[in-house]
């Protein structure tokens, strides 16, 4: 029996998909038809303090497509709920009563004073909200308003944010982190010194999307003048994917619970944010972009290939990757692999050519017998993969390891011996104990 239940600092769900602080959060309308969809908990749009925030009444989107109008990345200029602080706690409080077994986590973000988080803390606590997340990523606007990032860059501050409300409520705080920083390990470290139950990541990438020619101002524009947003959506899964993995892997951090953001449009982004440490995952632009009901792809998605796998809980492969995430040094240099393309598939388009003649090692043919046939010449080929992710046609060129005889382009033998680069002999400061 293959169960999606998840337990994420003992808030039940009875899956790991959330969906994160955003607009399909907003309200208890869209809460509601989010979990009548599947979804097994929703983080609540950013609450902050009234006055309740204004937002610009133009375009507060802006997108980067594929060539089909796939939309690979979405950015905006919106900033936390504009509705009332009481509106929304009301809503809180009805939605949670009727929908017990799903989770409701509330994200807030008030000025950096212990008092004002006190107020806030205990009027959500009052809700019977199941925990809090703290918004310190927003890139815009709040930021320049000494909220959102403008903390979430100062790991100074977050420890000090997180411990006032770690002292001041008995809910599990969840502490979500920008992007916009170099090093993300300092901040998941301030909000564990902090005594954070967790961190969620991440938050949008401060990002322009494109700029108006014509007006001469970035896009999306508001009168004439535009402002950058945070970048969100499929493009930014890579750069997300990353910053979850080394938190997962600092020692300095070794058992913090992690909520996975960034780009999950299907069950199988999900499970690579979940092998590689989250323990479970947020999505926003996937339901922007596709509506509530993708949940069920992702439900049914996930338990098939838990199923296949032999999975009967999403704990036995949380983190399962972790072990495997290494740096470039600890990479085996002995292991030689050389492009095959196989014939049958290939359309003759001439892609792989074109970028391994231009750009890599010459070894892949245009002409044979003077007719178009692309094959690839192992005594150049350096196994880099740049033909694989040119070539149109899935699975039409494979990487092939070679685990015996002579490599054509070195001609030195194959060695199966594991030697990385921490013992080259061209590695001054290679470990020589290890070398001999
Ligand atoms: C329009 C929009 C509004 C957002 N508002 C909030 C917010 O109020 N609070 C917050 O913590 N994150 C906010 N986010 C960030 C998302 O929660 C999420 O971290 C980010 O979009 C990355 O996930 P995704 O790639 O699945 O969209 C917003 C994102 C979008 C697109
Ligand atoms: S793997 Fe790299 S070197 Fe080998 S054929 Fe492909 S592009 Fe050329
Ligand atoms: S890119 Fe792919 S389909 Fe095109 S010629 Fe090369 S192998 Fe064939």
């Amino acid at each position: 029996m293959t169960d999606l239940t998840s337990n994420f600092l003992g808030i039940k769900s009875p899956n790991p998909f959330w969906l994160a602080s955003a607009p399909p959060t907003d309200k208890a309308y869209n809460v509601i038809r989010a979990f009548e969809a599947g979804w097994g908990g929703v983080v609540w749009k950013t609450l902050g303090e009234d006055p309740h925030i204004v937002n610009v009444n133009g375009p507060r989107y802006g997108a980067i497509h594929g060539r089909d109008r796939n939309l690979l990345g979405l950015n905006n200029i919106e900033l936390i709920t504009d509705r009332p602080l009481e509106v929304n706690l009301k809503e809180i409080k009805q939605v949670k009563r009727d929908w017990p077994d799903r989770a409701l986590v509330v994200s807030l973000m008030v000025p950096c004073e212990e008092k004002n988080w006190i107020d806030i803390l205990k009027r959500v606590e009052d809700t019977g909200a199941d925990g809090v997340e703290l918004n310190f990523g927003c890139p815009h606007g709040m930021s320049e308003r000494g909220m959102g990032s403008a903390v979430g860059q100062v790991p100074e501050y977050i420890e000090m944010v997180t411990r006032w409300c770690k002292e001041n409520t008995k809910m599990p705080v969840i502490v979500k982190l920008t992007p916009n920083i170099t090093d993300i390990r300092k901040p998941a470290q301030a909000a564990k010194n902090g005594g954070a139950d967790a961190v969620s990541l991440i938050n949008t990438i401060n990002s322009i999307v494109g700029v108006d020619l014509d007006v001469m101002a970035p896009t999306p524009t508001i009168d004439g003048k535009g402002a950058h947003g945070g970048y969100c959506g499929p493009a930014v899964k890579p750069i997300a994917l990353n910053m979850v993995a080394e938190i997962a892997r600092d020692p300095a951090t070794a058992g913090l619970p992690i909520s996975g953001i960034g780009g999950i449009t299907t069950w199988r982004d999900a499970a690579e944010f979940m092998a590689l440490g989250a323990g479970n995952v947020q999505v926003c632009t996937a339901a922007m972009t596709y509506g509530f009901k993708v949940v069920q792809d992702m439900i049914d998605g996930l338990k098939e290939w838990m199923g296949e796998k032999g999975y009967t809980s999403i704990d036995e492969f949380v983190g399962m990757a972790v072990p495997n995430c290494s740096d470039w040094q600890n990479l085996n240099l002995n292991y030689v692999t050389k492009a095959k393309i196989d014939q049958d598939l290939c359309i003759k388009c001439g892609r792989c050519h074109i970028a391994c003649e231009d750009t890599s090692h010459q070894a892949i043919t245009a002409m044979v017998d003077g007719a178009r046939h692309f094959e690839v010449i192992d005594e150049e080929c350096v196994g880099c993969n740049l033909c694989v992710n040119v070539c149109p046609v899935e699975n039409c060129i494979t990487m092939e390891p070679m685990t015996s005889g002579v490599d054509p382009r070195t001609k030195q033998p194959i060695d199966n011996k594991f030697a990385d680069w921490t013992t080259h002999p061209n590695n001054p400061n290679r470990v020589m104990e290890a070398a001999e």
